[in-house]
């Protein structure tokens, strides 16, 4: 008869297994440049900034530092939050669009918790990256695979932007985040909504631009290096306060829930205009809206659990507090998880 090692396959007829998030880190250059400091490089002001975007500063990793220490700090934190030792963890899934290894980052991650039993794979989705991983984590979860997960979302943009292009280069900092979702008796990811757009592709992009050489008459190959971050803000500003109230309330219809039953609007921190429109539109009030924007800037997959670290250690979002995630970003991608905080 075929065993299945507990951990590794589910067994026929297995019952569906709950998912709770029971663990929480980050990581962030101890480097921060304020509005002033930008302006001494690039023709901008704190004032248009501010009031654009709500950001009045950015850390930036210094050339020793490394997406992987970021990462790996983050995922410690959370793994000893979660009561968890790092040889518990099954699955290591790094969302990052600035990895520093093509071939993947995770499995520098895993060897340096020390998570021997881990596997460990990079996700893909810039700024929804942190959601996306959310789901497919759960599905994992859900499943039986696995029962001990570490999600990662970690960025470092500031080595991909055009620090002469105030357009983007004032929107971004680096940093990472970090939970541990468990196997559990009740399924607290309560609803998720999932949705791409590549027509959309080119406005928002850090794309790959090839070099064509002749190795040989007849044999050209395309080897290059990669554009620096273009964005189209007025565009993708337009797709964020269109699409996520949307995504957000499809997600909420699956968990069965209303927006007046959500205690936090968790978002990918953007723009503090965009988190604003958001919580309008679907009538949250601004004291459940978290927003980081103007301590980190736009951190891209480590936003969102950048921003829910601190909330959690500081006793503002509690086990039982039902919570409203989205992101949104280049693909064009966009999503949504509705899920209570613990276990
Ligand atoms: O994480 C991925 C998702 N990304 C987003 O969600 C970003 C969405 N977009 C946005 O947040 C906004 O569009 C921005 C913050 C990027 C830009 O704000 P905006 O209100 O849409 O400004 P704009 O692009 O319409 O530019 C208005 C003016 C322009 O000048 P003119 O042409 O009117 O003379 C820009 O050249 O502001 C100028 N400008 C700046 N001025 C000072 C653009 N960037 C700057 C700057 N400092 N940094």
């Amino acid at each position: 008869m075929l065993q299945l090692d507990q951990t590794l396959g589910q067994r026929p007829g297995q019952q569906w297994v709950g998912m709770a998030m029971t663990g929480c880190g980050s990581s962030a250059p101890a480097l921060s440049l304020d509005n002033e400091g930008m302006s001494q490089f690039v023709e901008t002001s704190d004032e248009w900034i501010a009031s654009r975007t709500g950001i009045r500063r950015r850390h930036l990793a210094a050339p020793h530092e490394s997406l992987v220490g970021f990462a790996s700090e983050a995922a410690r934190a959370a793994i000893a939050m979660a009561n968890l030792q790092p040889t518990d963890i099954d699955l290591i899934l790094l969302a990052t669009s600035t990895p520093e290894d093509l071939f993947g980052t995770a499995c520098q991650i895993q060897a340096k918790l020390g998570a021997s039993r881990a596997v460990a794979f990079d996700l893909t989705a810039a700024c929804s990256g942190f959601i996306f991983g959310l789901v497919t984590a759960a599905q994992f979860i859900r499943t039986g695979v696995y029962r001990n997960i570490v999600l990662i979302g970690a960025d470092v943009l500031s080595r991909w932007v055009d620090w002469g292009d105030r357009r983007t280069c004032v929107l971004f900092g680096d940093g990472a985040g970090a939970v541990v979702l468990q196997a559990s008796d009740r399924d607290r990811l309560l609803g998720f909504a999932l949705q791409s757009d590549g027509t959309q592709n080119s406005d928002l992009n850090l794309a790959y631009q090839p070099h064509p050489t002749e190795l040989t008459p007849g044999v050209s190959i395309g080897q290059g290096s990669f554009a620096p971050v273009t964005m189209n803000g007025q565009e993708v500003y337009r797709f964020a306060v269109r699409r996520v109230p949307e995504i957000i309330e499809k997600a909420l219809f699956h968990a069965g829930l209303d927006a007046k039953d959500l205690d936090w609007l968790l978002m990918h921190q953007a723009n503090q205009r965009i988190l604003d429109a958001v919580a309008k539109r679907l009538n949250i009030p601004p004291e459940k809206v978290v927003s980081n924007l103007a301590e980190y800037g736009n951190t891209s997959a480590a936003s969102i659990p950048l921003a829910l670290d601190p909330e959690v250690r500081q006793g503002r979002i509690k086990p039982g507090d039902i919570i409203a995630s989205a992101g949104f970003g280049a693909g064009l991608s966009w999503g949504s998880v509705i899920f209570e905080w613990g276990s």
